[in-house]
């Protein structure tokens, strides 16, 4: 496949939710319950998100969080089917590891079940003695934590 027309996109605003969360049910499969409202605050905490574009299909996305010195990590990291193999995953990851809210950070944490010698071909580390993970079992109601930010927005 020819992918010289494909571009990377660092706008968060030209993100439409409806795709992001069509991607994420085909390519992601620990992603297939979300939902558009959960999808939007994530974005407006991440930074960089970065989607891929097949000029008006999104066929990529990843996004990063990070506190710009010591730790950051990459989440969602997708490549619709029909679009791998062609070095666009690669392109992705790198757009992300680059950007400057993560390549001056001492550590870039990520999780993978399947996709570790993808990771690694990137040089990413394998690392399987530091992890834990609490699983909230109350999680915050999204529709409050909405209406929060929200808020915040308007009185600033
Ligand atoms: C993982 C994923 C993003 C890779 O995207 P892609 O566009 O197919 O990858 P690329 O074509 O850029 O491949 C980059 C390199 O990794 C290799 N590679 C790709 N997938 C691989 C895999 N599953 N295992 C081993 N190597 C892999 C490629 O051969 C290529 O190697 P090279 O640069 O030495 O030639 C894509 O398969 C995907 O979206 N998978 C489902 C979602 C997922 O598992 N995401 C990661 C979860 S953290």
């Amino acid at each position: 496949m020819d992918s010289s027309h494909i571009q990377f996109c660092l706008d968060k605003a030209k993100i439409d939710l409806h795709q992001l969360r069509n991607l994420l049910i085909i390519g992601a499969f620990w992603a297939r319950q979300r939902k558009i409202e959960d999808l939007a605050i994530a974005i407006a905490n991440s930074d960089p998100v970065v989607s891929v574009w097949d000029k008006q299909r999104l066929i990529g996305f990843a996004r990063a969080t990070s506190d710009c010195v010591y730790r950051a990590a990459i989440w969602d990291v997708v490549i619709d089917p029909e679009y791998r193999g062609v070095g666009l995953g690669r392109k992705l990851v790198e757009t992300v590891v680059s950007h400057p809210r993560v390549n001056q950070v001492e550590r870039v944490y990520l999780t993978t079940t399947h996709q570790q010698s993808f990771y690694e071909r990137i040089g990413f580390k394998r690392n399987d003695t530091t992890t834990m993970i609490l699983y909230n079992t109350n999680p915050l109601d999204s529709g409050s934590l909405l209406e929060e930010q929200t808020q915040e927005i308007f009185s600033t």
